[in-house]
């Protein structure tokens, strides 16, 4: 439709089909009714189209929402395709007004805008349940003692729970950073045109509020070419999956037969095709693999975005295809590790048993020497060479004979008598329990986390739903104005 004017002749089937866009613009194609039929009611409450010439626009526009998008169409995209039919069904002489003061250019960004809008505020809400999930979890297991590990040693006593909280807190990050970004996102650019505005009277404000947008993004060249926040979403994205993909990791490694702290439950694992024995969590390490294709998601939006010059650049279509996957990914990757959680068995002997054949004692050993005086560095030393004569005579640390422990401490800063007795009251109960600074695995601290976390699940419920609530109010101020003109 567009070519006519300027270009002669048709594309060739294959040339249209690398141009065109038509086939990822289905995703937005309700947002490019919805911002169409607010610039058409604006133009009208602005005098620059009269009330009947928008009555058949805006019904044209209304029937299309039942359209389903045919991806064999002559169209370049989505922008053309619409505004075809439009023209189809209102005639030229008022269909032919819809594109009036605006541009693909604005139309795509506003398209973009809205849908990432819609989709920060679906991922806050599986973000939410995620959340949730893992703090009653952690609720029910803070008596769950198990070995925290670094390097994937054995490193010190710790509880379940405070493992769930850790998840917990990143994601609170995770959420944090959408619900900050929805800001920059919430700003409408429809009326910059293709760069630099336009001489006709419009007034950018109103069909801001129609979307249900917070404000604009003023400038008209900015508000065109910049994608920045695609970028800034996608990146969200991208480390929200890598701290996804290391809850699987864990997942995956505790599952296993040698660890066994936890078995999955049947609907979420898989099977071998050929080792009948065979219980596999494919589903954790597929939330692993699509972060990685994420990524790639996140290095192309950047690739394409470092070398282009101000203004719209057809390159930017590229960047949508990245946009929907990497979303949906997002979305499904949290709705299942939830499932998994809610499902899985823990098995809290296992973990125990775990403590029980490590040294993971150690440090809470070496602060009870410190608290008698013993600089840290020397007690160091003295459990350090507690643990080599243990791990030799392949002995846990309280089975060291008096006799043992003379042996192997040659520092004389303590009674051995001593010494023994502290290496016996020493028990996984008085380190969880004498563990007190903040947001460590002492049990006073999970309680209080847990608590403190409650309240702001809470606090990010009301604001989610608040934004939700604006935006379908806003539709159906839109769809109310809309039936005033169609009648
Ligand atoms: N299909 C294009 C895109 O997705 C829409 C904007 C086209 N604008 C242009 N001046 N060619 O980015």
């Amino acid at each position: 439709m567009y070519r006519a004017s300027r270009l002669d002749g048709k594309l060739d089937e294959n040339t249209l089909n690398f141009l065109s866009s038509i086939s990822e613009d289905k995703e937005i194609a309700i947002y490019d009714i919805l911002g169409s039929q607010a610039h058409v009611l604006m133009l009208f409450e602005n005098k620059i189209i009269t009330k009947s010439e928008a009555s058949k626009i805006l019904s044209a526009l209304e029937k299309l929402k039942k359209e389903n998008f045919s991806i064999k169409s002559e169209s370049e995209d989505i922008h053309e395709l619409i505004e075809y039919l439009v023209i189809k069904k209102a005639g030229i002489n008022a269909g032919g007004k819809m594109h009036t003061a605006r541009s693909r250019n604005d139309q795509i960004s506003l398209d973009i805008r809205m849908k990432i809008r819609d989709d920060i505020n679906v991922l806050c809400s599986c973000l939410l349940g995620a959340i949730e999930t893992l703090i009653s979890l952690a609720e029910k297991n803070q008596n769950t003692v198990m070995p925290l590990y670094t390097h994937l040693q054995q490193a010190q006593i710790g509880s379940f729970s405070h493992v769930l909280l850790a998840y917990a807190d990143s994601l609170f990050r995770d959420l944090d950073r959408f619900y900050v970004t929805y800001g920059r996102v919430n700003e409408s650019p429809l009326g910059a045109g293709p760069i630099g505005g336009t001489s006709l009277r419009i007034d950018r404000q109103s069909t801001a509020k129609m979307l249900g947008f917070k404000g604009l993004i003023e400038n008209s060249i900015d508000a065109t070419g910049s994608r920045d926040f695609v970028a800034e979403y996608v990146g969200q994205i991208s480390i929200l999956m890598t701290n996804l993909s290391r809850m699987a990791e864990d997942l995956i490694i505790w599952s296993t037969s040698e660890f066994s702290f936890i078995e999955l439950s049947d609907k979420f694992a898989s099977t071998s095709s050929v080792m009948p024995q065979k219980k596999n969590p494919d589903i954790l390490e597929l939330i692993r693999g699509k972060t990685a294709q994420v990524i790639g998601y996140q290095m192309g939006i950047l690739s394409n975005l470092k070398g282009l010059p101000s203004g719209y650049n057809r390159d930017l279509q590229q960047i949508k295809v990245s946009i929907w996957p990497a979303s949906n990914i997002a979305i499904s990757s949290l709705l299942v590790i939830n499932a998994v959680f809610k499902t899985m068995k823990i098995n809290d002997q296992k973990m125990k048993k775990a403590i029980d054949s490590g040294y993971s004692i150690a440090l809470d050993i070496a602060e009870h020497l410190v608290k008698r005086g013993i600089p840290f560095r020397t007690a160091h030393k003295i459990v350090g060479q507690l643990v080599q004569t243990a791990s030799n005579s392949k002995k846990s640390l309280p089975a060291l004979s008096v006799q043992d422990i003379r042996n192997s401490v040659k520092e004389d800063v303590i009674k051995i008598n001593d010494l023994y007795k502290i290496i016996h009251s020493s028990t996984v109960t008085s380190s969880l329990t004498l563990r007190v600074s903040q947001g460590s695995s002492g049990r006073s601290e999970q309680k209080r986390m847990i608590s403190d976390r409650k309240k702001k699940i809470q606090a990010y419920h009301i604001g989610i739903s608040k934004r939700t609530n604006e935006i379908k109010l806003a539709f159906e101020n839109l769809i109310k104005k809309i039936k005033i003109i169609i009648k």
